[in-house]
């Protein structure tokens, strides 16, 4: 008897310290100790035996459940010391590591939102609101409403890029320009009408200069008494803020487009004597900057309204070359190339929002 006991000692003591973590030394221990374990059966047969007997295997067997329940203890210990040692290690954090910067400061707006955000600010300060329209537009829109003849010359310069006909014949296009607003706007808002449409635009036209994406600012004024002197004032007062400086020289020169009458041309007074540089309100020479007018009376009539009470004038302006002008970018296609390195370069802090009082740009 002794003997079986001293082998069913050094067998739960090899299981006890093969157990390699804690439910594995939980299973030892029931095997041993639990209802029906090993140890638990042979205390049971403790009850049936003759006193004699009973003085020698009680204090053994006895001696036996104790030395066990100290070794699962002992074993329970070391293997919870293992664990915390293990989650230490694996849970380590090095706090001398760089923090990583947070989206807000990573992220770059893209100058081309950067700067339609700089222009809604100069023109909501002056009283206009931004419309907007589709992208996809039709032929009536973006050319007949505008007073562009079926078949006449004006239309062909657009170098428009059309779909498909439709089931009915009709041929959407992608806008040439933002003028198309105009006419939804007409349609939808009685005057007084003070709006800018900035936009994406597209032409058949690929240089480093001309991409077939590019993107237009739209100002539109209808009212009673809207004339030339103050579509004057309020391009002066935009170029000013636009270009953060305190008098721009502007030249009207006359031009045609079928959506104004009169139409012109304007040209700002630059100086382009520094290489690769540009300044404004200063110098000996001219830049285009955009195209203007007075609303033609066929353009009003396609918007609803009389040419005979109201009265209105339009401008219509690139986007992407002041953008180009302002921030010193050379070339037009890195706009749209998705390059993040240019972007790191060329952007804006997502939380530098533009604003008159606080400084467009700085
Ligand atoms: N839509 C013209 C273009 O893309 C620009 C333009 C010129 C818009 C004169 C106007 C305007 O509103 O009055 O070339």
């Amino acid at each position: 008897m002794s003997n079986d006991l001293e082998t069913l000692e050094s067998g739960v003591v090899a299981d006890i310290a093969a157990a390699s973590d804690e439910a594995a030394l939980e299973n030892v221990r029931v095997a041993a100790l639990g209802k029906k374990g090993s140890i638990s059966e042979l205390l049971k047969t403790l009850g049936k035996m003759s006193a004699e007997e009973r003085q020698v295997q009680g204090p053994a067997i006895n001696g036996l459940k104790n030395r066990v329940t100290e070794a699962l203890a002992a074993r329970k210990a070391e293997l919870r010391q293992v664990a915390v040692a293990a989650r230490l290690a694996s849970e380590k954090l090095d706090v001398t590591l760089p923090v990583r910067q947070s989206p807000a400061e990573r992220g770059r707006i893209h100058p081309i939102s950067q700067v339609i955000d700089e222009i809604a600010a100069i023109f909501g300060d002056l009283g206009f609101s931004i419309a907007e329209g589709p992208d996809v537009e039709s032929d009536y829109y973006n050319f007949t409403a505008l007073n562009f003849p079926e078949g006449h010359p004006a239309r062909e310069m657009h170098d428009t890029f059309f779909f498909q006909p439709d089931e009915n014949g009709e041929r959407k296009l992608l806008r040439t320009h933002t003028s198309p607003v105009q006419i939804r706007t007409m349609e939808m808002q009685k005057p007084p009408i003070r709006i800018v449409i900035p936009g994406k635009t597209y032409r058949q036209d690929s240089d480093a200069t001309h991409s077939p994406m590019f993107h237009q600012v739209e100002g539109l004024v209808v009212d009673k008494s809207a004339n030339i002197g103050n579509l004057k004032w309020v391009l002066e007062e935009f170029c000013k803020a636009f270009f953060e400086v305190p008098s721009v020289t502007m030249r009207f020169r006359p031009s045609f487009f079928p959506f104004t009458e009169p139409s012109m041309e304007v040209d700002i007074q630059c100086d382009r004597s520094r290489p690769g540089e540009v300044r404004f309100g200063e110098g000996n020479d001219w830049m285009e900057i955009l195209g203007c007018g007075m609303v033609h009376p066929n353009v009003l009539r396609a918007g609803g309204l009389d040419p005979d009470e109201y009265q209105g004038f339009a401008w219509g302006m690139g986007i992407d070359r002041i953008a180009m002008l302002k921030y010193g970018m050379p070339d037009l296609r890195a706009f749209f190339d998705a390059d993040v390195r240019w972007l790191q370069h060329y952007g804006f802090r997502p939380l530098d929002m533009p604003t008159l009082f606080g400084g467009l740009s700085s």
